[in-house]
């Protein structure tokens, strides 16, 4: 039996691939390369490229393929590009999700393991943010992946599709050796915008508001490593194989940096200046972001590797080292 990685090209993706083929799984890949990269792919991995939202493609590759649990992070993730287009991401990421559930129906596979975000509780009402706290969306990618949360427990009680959802909070670094990492057209995420100045791909860092309520004006993420991240989604794979029910996990380091305070420790990292400034607020962000990440270390068992965001940021610096302009040297 093999997993499906829908979004096996992209940057979570990629490092989901690396690791479940390094686990010893069999392991296929269904990607658009809208936004991933075909060379980001493990060469054991088989690749379909098609589309989520084409019920031909999928009934396709589940014909040949004995697949028996799907792991999907095939969606759009831009906050700042959902708030100029929210149709594309109701579009990509909604019809994704009904079009794919349809499919695992039809071809009888029993068990997802889906991404979905922090950007689920809006303005959190607590930090650290509890999976059942309130979920008040303040921008469209939220709102989507919410809204495919709901779906897949409307589906698992009548089609006995079993789920797990995985709140991120802000998935970050790369895979230790540099061989594989972020790689965004166009780039919008806090680190690798840092490490491009540090590597002076640009002339320096907008940080986007210092007027937000928090100790010193920016908004404070909760930074994550891409490595531990796809551990959580095998955890939570074969947690369902087992039996257990359907359920929701949060998945952050539960320590909280400033953007500030990013850009302090990639200067340390990098021993770089990297040239900051502060620029108007960009919309649909909120103050903070910090996990309470109990749940998924107490029922899953999930023991994060990286505790300290340098050592994080270090690994997204081996890849921007060895790979200035991401894919496109290969
Ligand atoms: N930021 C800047 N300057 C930049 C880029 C980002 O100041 O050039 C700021 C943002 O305004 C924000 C912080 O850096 O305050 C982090 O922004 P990112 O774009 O790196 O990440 P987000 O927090 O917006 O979103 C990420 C993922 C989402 C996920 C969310 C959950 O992209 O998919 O984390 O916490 F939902």
């Amino acid at each position: 039996m093999a997993v499906l990685v829908a979004g096996g090209a992209g940057y979570i993706g990629s490092h989901m691939v690396d690791r479940l083929i390094s686990e010893g799984y069999d392991v296929v890949v269904a990607d658009n390369l809208s936004t991933g990269h075909r060379a980001a792919v493990h060469p054991q991995a088989r690749f379909y490229e098609g589309d989520t939202r084409d019920a031909h493609f999928l009934d396709d590759l589940f014909a040949k393929e004995d697949i028996d649990a799907v792991i999907h992070m095939d969606a759009f993730s831009l906050v700042p590009e959902s708030m100029k287009k929210p149709l594309k991401y109701f579009d990509n990421n909604v019809i994704g999700m009904i079009v794919l559930l349809e499919a695992m129906k039809r071809a009888g596979v029993k068990y997802v393991v889906f991404s979905s975000t922090a950007a689920t509780y809006g303005n959190p009402e607590r930090i650290p943010i509890h999976e059942a706290d309130r979920k008040e969306p303040i921008n469209p990618y939220g709102e989507s992946k919410l809204m495919m949360e709901h779906i897949m427990k409307w589906v698992e009680q009548a089609d006995g599709i079993h789920s797990v959802a995985l709140r991120y909070f802000n998935a970050a670094g790369a895979k230790a050796d540099g061989s594989i990492g972020e790689d965004h057209h166009p780039e919008t995420h806090l680190i690798p915008i840092v490490l491009k100045v540090a590597a002076g791909q640009q002339d320096q860092l907008k940080i986007f508001g210092d007027d937000y309520d928090t100790p010193d004006g920016t908004n404070v993420r909760d930074y994550i490593h891409i490595l531990d991240l796809a551990d959580a989604h095998i955890l939570a794979m074969e947690y369902l194989k087992q039996g257990h029910a359907s359920d929701v996990f949060n998945l952050g380091s539960s320590t909280g940096f400033s953007n500030k305070e990013i850009l302090d420790a990639a200067r340390k990292v990098t021993g770089q200046e990297i040239p900051a400034e502060i620029a108007p607020r960009r919309g649909g962000d909120p103050d903070t972001l910090v996990a309470d990440s109990s749940k998924a270390r107490e029922v899953l068992g999930w023991k994060p590797k990286y505790d300290n965001v340098e050592d994080i940021i270090k690994t997204a610096w081996t890849w921007k080292q060895k790979h200035p302009n991401g894919y496109e040297d290969q």
